[in-house]
């Protein structure tokens, strides 16, 4: 596999307390399958929750490769990434 998987992490304020803490474990405690495929990037507030209408409170917000996984849990991240890994393959 030639390119990692880019996971952007939302750690701005709103997006941290609605659980991206959670998922920025991924950094060091990935499962063993996505581990290393996997490039972390954590980032200041992206401002979609500041986009009222449409994602206001559907945080946290992560990017995985150009997918947005909007309400973001560890586990729908990890699927995410598995989904990009055999997209690669
Ligand atoms: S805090 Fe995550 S988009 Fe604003």
């Amino acid at each position: 596999m030639a390119n990692k998987v880019r996971v952007r992490i939302c750690v701005g304020t709103s997006c941290f307390v609605m659980g991206a803490a959670q998922i920025q474990s991924l950094e060091f405690n990935a499962p063993s399958d996505i581990a290393d495929y996997i490039e972390i990037i954590e980032e200041r507030c992206m401002n979609l929750c500041k986009e009222v209408k449409t994602k206001y409170n559907s945080g946290p917000f992560v990017w995985v490769n150009d997918e947005l996984v909007e309400e973001a849990t560890y586990e729908k991240v990890v699927n995410k990434i598995r989904e990009e890994i055999k997209k690669s393959c």
